[in-house]
This record gives C-alpha cells, structure tokens and sequence, in this order.
C-alpha cells in the first residue's frame, strides 16, 4: 500500500495526467522534484500496464526553502526520502511492463547536466518540474529540460501560480511564474502552450 503524507499531487496534476497520459502516452519520463512519490507511482500506474518505462527522478529529499521558511515541509526529509522509496517499490511490484527507474540524488542543475553530458540530449516524451519554486532555478531547470526533452515532448510546470505566503509582490522572483514566463517567451517559436487548466502550466515542444 502506497503511504503518502500530502494531497500535492492530487490537488494539482491529477486531473490533468488523467486525461493528457493516455493522449500522449510517454515511455521516457523524467521528473524534477519527487518527494514522496505520488506523481511517480501515478506514472507507472497509468503507463506501465501498456508499455515499458524508463523514469529518471531527480530529487535532494531536502525539501525547498520555500517549505521550510513555511513551516509546510515535513522536519524529517529521510522518512520523506525512505516513502519515496517504499512507495516506488510498491509501484514497480505491480507494473506489467519492465520499468527502469533511475533515481538521482543531487541538486536539479546538477543531474540535469550530467543527463545531458550523458547523451541524452531530445531523449524524454514527458518532462515534469516541481522541484524547488524559486524563481531563478526554475528558470534553469526550464531550459535545462527543454533541452532534454524531444520534438513532440511535454514539458509540464506545477505550481504556475503559486505563492509564497510570506513573501509580498516584491519577492516575485522567489515564484515559479516570471521563470516560467520567461522560458516560454524565449522560446515561443520553438513551443506550442497546450490548453489546460491554468494552475498548472503545459507546453510541447515544436523544434530544437
Ligand atoms: C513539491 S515537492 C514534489 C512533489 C511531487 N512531484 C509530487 O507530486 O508528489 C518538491 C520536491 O523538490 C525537491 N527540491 C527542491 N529544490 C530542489 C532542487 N534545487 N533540486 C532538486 N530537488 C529539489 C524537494 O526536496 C521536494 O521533495
């Protein structure tokens, strides 16, 4: 049985994944901020009755400053990080299809560079990224992903039009959206935004 601590992803991606998996159906996914999981095991329990996956999640299990200065993360990220690993266990039990799950431990900007120097340049259908929400490294994970992700890929953002409670308007940058404003805007003639509920934030990719 899954254990799971937060309604994060149920809240905010669930609907959507609902209907745009079986649309798009992606076999290469890779993951920017995993905590506990959920969004993991709802991959591989959506796609891996139909298909082999190969899933690469990329977390520090630190949390983000924003959860910590807010009191919402939880104190022990080592139970969150051994969930993760109990959770994704349990998924893989029941996946039908072979599942590689590759799980990198380190800093966003960090794994996402070796993945790159690793060859796997235009290499992932699905690219998800809720990993920290401050603004300039969603910045960077943005065009780091964009990088990795193929022509007709998904880049999908959580937390869009998330706030930081304690922050007023004048720490904007300490915010998902400018980042993702400014990738989108940069990369207009290389992306397609998909219409989707707007909490969450979707794009395709359209050329290199
Ligand atoms: C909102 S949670 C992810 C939730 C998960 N996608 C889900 O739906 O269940 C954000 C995660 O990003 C991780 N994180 C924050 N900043 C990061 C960074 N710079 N690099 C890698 N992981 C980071 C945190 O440790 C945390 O587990």
């Amino acid at each position: 049985m899954y254990s799971f601590t937060t309604d994060w992803f149920e809240q905010t991606a669930q609907a959507n994944w609902a209907k745009l998996l079986p649309e798009i159906r992606p076999t290469r996914i890779l993951e920017i901020g995993s905590f506990e999981g959920a969004s993991t095991c709802f991959l591989m329990d959506t796609l891996a009755g139909s298909e082999a996956l190969e899933i690469h999640c990329i977390d520090t299990w630190g949390g983000g400053i924003e959860h910590q200065e807010d009191g919402t993360a939880p104190s022990d990220m080592r139970a969150v990080e051994s969930r993760f690993r109990r959770n994704t266990e349990h998924a893989l039990s029941k996946a039908v299809h072979p599942v590689k799950l590759h799980i990198h431990k380190d800093l966003s900007h960090r794994a996402l560079v070796r993945l790159l120097a690793d060859g796997k340049e235009n290499y992932f259908d699905f690219v998800y990224v809720d990993g920290s929400h401050q603004a300039p490294d969603v910045l960077c994970d943005a065009v780091l992903a964009f990088k990795l992700l193929k022509v007709g890929g998904v880049l999908a953002f959580d937390d869009y039009l998330w706030t930081n409670e304690l922050t007023s308007a004048v720490e904007i940058l300490r915010c998902p959206k400018p980042a993702i404003d400014a990738f989108v805007n940069i990369h207009f003639q290389k992306l397609r935004v998909l219409k989707m509920p707007l909490y969450q934030f979707y794009v395709q990719k359209t050329s290199d």
